[in-house]
């Protein structure tokens, strides 16, 4: 017993030594995975700007400062709330190139060859970021394009000063060369890599950017680039080809739209399915008779229970609309669906998940996540991805920056689900051209027509569950914004039939109970990077905060 209160004792101050900070603003607040980046969306506002301006900027820089996940050479989701108070959506996911097929990644057996949806240059999806950020701005931006560049490229050229997480990964990617012969020369300058603190310098990276600078996105889909780049993922044995990339468009998609306790939410349309799952967990949720404590054995099990069930249906239904018919759509995100769902839920028992119903895949945890609003009431809520951190470790030294992986969010396997995690439902599998399943959720919540909360995360499937939960922490439980990141968390995804939590945030007596409830229990180090901000209408301050599991994340704002 003495042992476990000074075990106890030794955790609060770890928890309280690791809390993230709220920080306030009145005229503009950005919220990333980079301080940097951060930094470079506060400087467009200061000139101007607006937030898609904002989320742009910080987007470029990203991709120059967090290499982990920031991107040019991936894809992702972007949710824009107007100042007339509109909301739209723009979908630059990556898409199967046209050479894909249905079995791309199966050997002659039928059995997925280990690793290649992953680490091979054929997990590359056509890139989409350049796209989707060119397309938001000719509509909804407000200074000119090539100022938006300028911070990164800036950075890329004379070099930032390399903080300890990227140090850290490069070292591995150093002592590892034949496992990652194409991030050589990406971590190293005169052939010594680059160390913590020192100036990380990206001439060729720099170059690219300016190229998009100039010329917009056919910069980077047409002409030099292009061809250098369908050239290099070729002799790579991929099959991306000069074709893919002039054909590659983002689309302008209207949100999912439903109404939680009278606020409005706001989330992406299929193909993520981060929209459609928020819902149908925030639907179940309003129709509690009784709203648990936060943080109780309740809570935790019914949370629990929602999830198991919305990601049943995610995996059983959810894929590229523009490929597949998905006729159930109108009904997961109904009311009355909502009532049937919860009428199943048994409120003192763990519910079972069979693998005869569906099947599942392994997902990257590493992507990330912006948000930015500004004085006028609008809003963007972005994340972008290479899928898993670094995504396929593989660029061009010509070009500079890293391609995805994002294939690999495809069902590799056709009809194969296995109690892992692996599944097979046709919704998503692979086809020529067809968007492969996302579980971001970059969200948007508005009361009285204004922006409450701009929120979203990292974490393959785990950024539903995270997301859904700071969304309860800020309306429901009235958390301000780092308190509502920072809530111990839990992850269900139906399979494996397993609760996740993090580590050091929960009561051993908690997960004692939820286990007497039936439920198996994994721990895991953190769940999601969440970036939010939460709008006070009453003191008319934003109030924003960046996880503090984010080894580099930092709110700007003025
Ligand atoms: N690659 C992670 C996602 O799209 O959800």
């Amino acid at each position: 017993m003495k042992n476990l209160s000074v075990f106890s004792l030794f955790l609060v101050i770890n928890i309280s030594a690791v809390f993230s900070q709220n920080h306030y603003g009145k005229n503009g607040m950005v919220a990333s995975a980079s301080t940097y980046a951060s930094q470079a969306g506060i400087e467009i506002l200061k000139a101007g700007g607006n937030a898609v301006d904002a989320a742009i900027a910080t987007t470029f820089t990203l991709a120059v400062t967090w290499p982990f996940a920031g991107n040019i050479g991936g894809g992702g989701f972007m949710v824009i709330h107007t100042e007339n108070g509109e909301v739209t959506t723009f979908d630059f996911r990556e898409k199967a190139p046209f050479a894909s097929s249905k079995d791309m990644f199966l050997d002659k057996n039928g059995k997925l060859k280990s690793g290649s949806n992953h680490n091979t240059a054929l997990a590359i999806g056509v890139p989409g970021t350049v796209a989707g950020l060119y397309d938001a701005h000719q509509k909804y931006g407000l200074i000119p394009w090539e100022k938006l560049l300028e911070r990164a490229i800036q950075l890329a050229e004379s070099g930032f000063p390399l903080p300890k997480s990227l140090a850290n990964d490069f070292f591995q990617f150093a002592e590892a060369p034949e496992k990652y012969p194409e991030m050589q020369s990406f971590i190293k300058r005169d052939g010594k890599v680059v160390g913590f603190g020192e100036d990380w310098k990206q001439p060729a990276l720099a170059e690219t950017l300016k190229k998009i600078q100039k010329e917009g996105k056919k910069g980077f889909y047409e002409g030099e680039i292009a061809e250098a780049l369908a050239d290099y993922i070729q002799s790579q044995d991929g099959i991306i080809t000069k074709e893919d990339l002039a054909q590659y468009e983002a689309i302008e998609r209207s949100p999912i739209q439903s109404t939680f306790k009278g606020y409005q939410l706001y989330g992406m349309p299929l193909p993520s399915s981060g929209g459609v799952t928020i819902t149908q967990m925030m639907n179940m949720w309003e129709q509690l008779e009784e709203t648990p404590i936060i943080g109780s054995v309740q809570y935790y099990h019914i949370l629990a229970e929602i999830m198991r069930i919305a990601f049943r249906d995610r995996a059983k239904y959810l894929g590229d609309q523009d490929f597949i018919e998905i006729p159930e759509l109108e009904k997961l995100l109904s009311d009355e669906y909502a009532t049937e769902l919860l009428e199943g839920i048994n409120f003192d028992k763990a519910g079972e998940s069979t693998v005869t119903e569906i099947h599942s895949i392994h997902e990257g945890q590493e992507t990330t996540h912006l948000s930015v609003m500004d004085a006028n009431g609008m809003a963007v809520s972005m994340t972008t991805t290479l899928e898993q951190g670094y995504g396929v470790k593989m660029q061009s030294p010509d070009l500079g920056f890293l391609l995805n992986n994002e294939m690999g969010d495809f069902n590799a396997v056709p009809g194969k689900t296995t109690n892992n995690g692996q599944i097979g439902t046709p919704a998503n599998t692979i086809e020529a051209g067809k968007r492969m399943l996302s579980s971001m959720s970059p969200f948007i919540i508005t009361k009285n027509n204004y922006p409450f909360l701009v929120i979203g995360s990292p974490g393959g499937r785990t950024i539903i569950n995270t997301v859904f939960q700071t969304i309860l922490g800020t309306t429901v439980y009235d958390y301000p914004m780092a308190q509502a990141i920072e809530a111990p968390k839990i992850h269900h995804q139906w399979l494996p039939d397993r609760i996740i939590y993090e580590e050091y945030k929960m009561a051993p007596e908690t997960l004692k109970a939820l286990e007497a409830m039936g439920h198996e229990i994994q721990m895991r180090s953190f769940l999601g990077r969440l970036m939010g901000i939460k709008y006070n209408a009453e003191t008319e301050f934003m109030e924003g905060a960046a996880d503090s599991s984010s080894p580099d994340g930092g709110v700007a704002a003025y």
